[in-house]
């Protein structure tokens, strides 16, 4: 009698455990698909966040492209001007290149020489074409373009070393430029290239007030700013070198 309830509890349990096992299986499976499930849409995610990602990126290139387009009809407006921003970006460009930058460095370089000036698009054209002397607050006004142009191009998260050598564009060597006065080496080198070739251009421009120096003028010109306004080391490249390469227009590519 015994012996049969030790056998019919036991065969109980035997069936409680073989039900748990099922049911556990059955848990198992479940987990699976849904883990399966999980797994998908993590991959889906991923796809998404890196077509997300080149679309973004082809968003900023575009408003930089934009912006590009807005430098040039900015400047194209005056005799004096047009054309200044594509010659200092294929100048700081070739510069940033003899200099040791590497090519992505040398195109950023490239891309803060066209906008340099951007920020003056803030700046009225009363000042901007004033024939005479700029006063005190007109002078205030026009020393913020550096900062304006800085600021249109900041979104822009893959150009911000650009950004930063558009803000110092007109820092000088000795630290009497602006906005910040930074001194020498402090300035980013970008932004000391940018005012190589500016200073360049505008010197080989004819201005209002004066005809266009011959280069040999310029370069002699350039050598008297040099560790005044600026770099020495820089300048002594761009008149060894750079000026005696043929001219590039490839960094816009
Ligand atoms: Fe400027």
């Amino acid at each position: 009698m015994a012996a049969n309830v030790a056998l019919s509890q036991a065969l109980a349990y035997a069936r409680d455990l073989r039900n748990l096992y099922e049911v556990t299986r059955a848990r198992e499976a479940e987990i699976a698909r849904a883990h399966d499930k999980l797994r998908a849409a993590y991959q889906q995610s991923l796809t998404y966040a890196v077509d997300l990602k080149k679309t973004h990126r082809r968003l900023q290139s575009s408003i930089l492209q934009s912006l590009l387009g807005l430098a040039n009809a900015l400047e194209a407006k005056d005799e004096y001007t047009r054309g200044h921003s594509d010659r200092v970006a294929a100048l700081a460009r070739r510069l940033a290149l003899a200099a040791g930058c590497g090519s992505r460095e040398a195109a950023t370089i490239a891309h803060a020489g066209l906008l340099h000036d951007l920020g003056k698009i803030a700046v009225p054209e009363r000042i901007l074409r004033k024939p005479g002397p700029l006063t005190d607050d007109e002078w205030s006004v026009m020393r913020r373009h550096p900062l304006t142009g800085a600021q249109i191009v900041a979104p822009l998260e893959f150009f911000a070393d650009g950004a930063l050598i558009v803000r110092h564009h007109h820092e000088r060597h000795d630290g009497s430029g602006y906005p910040d006065g930074l001194v020498g080496d402090t300035i980013p080198v970008g932004s000391r290239i940018v005012a190589i070739a500016d200073v360049y251009d505008a010197l080989t421009s004819d201005r209002p007030y004066r005809p266009a120096l011959t280069v040999c003028r310029a370069r002699e010109r350039l050598l008297a700013e040099a560790d005044r306004t600026l770099d020495r080391r820089l300048v002594a490249i761009f008149l060894d070198t750079v000026l005696h390469e043929p001219s590039d227009p490839s960094f816009r590519q």
